[in-house]
């Protein structure tokens, strides 16, 4: 077997800059973390759309999406076999998570680093390993490309909305370690951008983020 080891990293000939010059803008991670239920994937979904309209290259990746492919759990990889479902299959266990999160870092930052505005969507409940994609994403790119943003809602409010009914399940006991109910979520310290999801909409919250995103030049103020 060869030695895993023996990968050498090098320099590819179009650089970051040159794709951010072609598209107009840089390119970044703005990182949306909370509770299922908090509102991620709305905001995420709408600052997606403005963006795109106002000719911004951008692309949202989705928890519950990547859930189905790159990250797709082991009922869905049963078709392999159950050595390798098992072996690859991520599931909400703590490792796993990490695992999903630290892959998701992986992949935004490639599309960072082909200039374009990545939106993550991922509950990404363990500070720890949104920290470690912070590192990495500023280690290769530079500081300010990582932006984190706490869709902040109370848990009280996610459960009534509940809009998959997994909370309910959880509080029967029919899904185990769910985050909020018997597994924690770790709200940021000091994200760039708080957004309070329990009394704004939508659209309001998509607009504050992409004000904060024009207001540090992540984002020309024009285009
Ligand atoms: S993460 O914790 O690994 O970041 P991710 O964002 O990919 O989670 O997926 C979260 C979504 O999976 C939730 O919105 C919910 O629909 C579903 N889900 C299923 N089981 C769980 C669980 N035990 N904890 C949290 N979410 C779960």
């Amino acid at each position: 077997m060869s030695d895993p080891a023996h990968v050498v990293w090098h320099e590819h000939s179009v650089r970051r800059e040159d794709r951010e010059r072609l598209n107009g803008h840089r390119g970044c991670v703005v990182w949306f973390t909370g509770l299922s239920g908090c509102g991620k994937s709305t905001v995420a979904n709408a600052v997606d759309r403005q963006l795109h309209d106002q000719g911004i290259h951008t692309f949202l990746l989705d928890g519950d999406n990547i859930r189905h492919g790159l990250n797709a759990t082991p009922q869905l990889l049963e078709e392999y076999g159950a050595d390798f479902a098992r072996r690859f299959g991520l599931t909400f266990a703590p490792e796993d998570r990490q695992e999903n999160i630290r892959r998701i870092g992986a992949v935004a930052e490639l599309f960072a680093s082909a200039g374009i505005v990545t939106l993550t969507a991922f509950v990404s409940p363990y500070r720890r390993d949104r920290q470690q994609v912070r590192a990495q994403i500023e280690r290769l790119g530079r500081a300010g490309d990582f932006v984190e943003v706490f869709v902040d809602a109370p848990l009280e409010v996610c459960e009534a909305r509940d809009p998959k009914g997994l909370y309910k399940l959880a509080r029967q006991g029919k899904i185990r370690g769910f985050t909020g109910i018997d597994d924690p979520y770790e709200p940021p310290e000091r994200p760039e951008l708080r957004l309070d999801a329990a009394s704004q909409r939508p659209d309001q919250l998509a607009d504050q983020v992409i004000s904060y995103l024009r207001s540090t030049g992540q984002l020309p103020a024009t285009k």
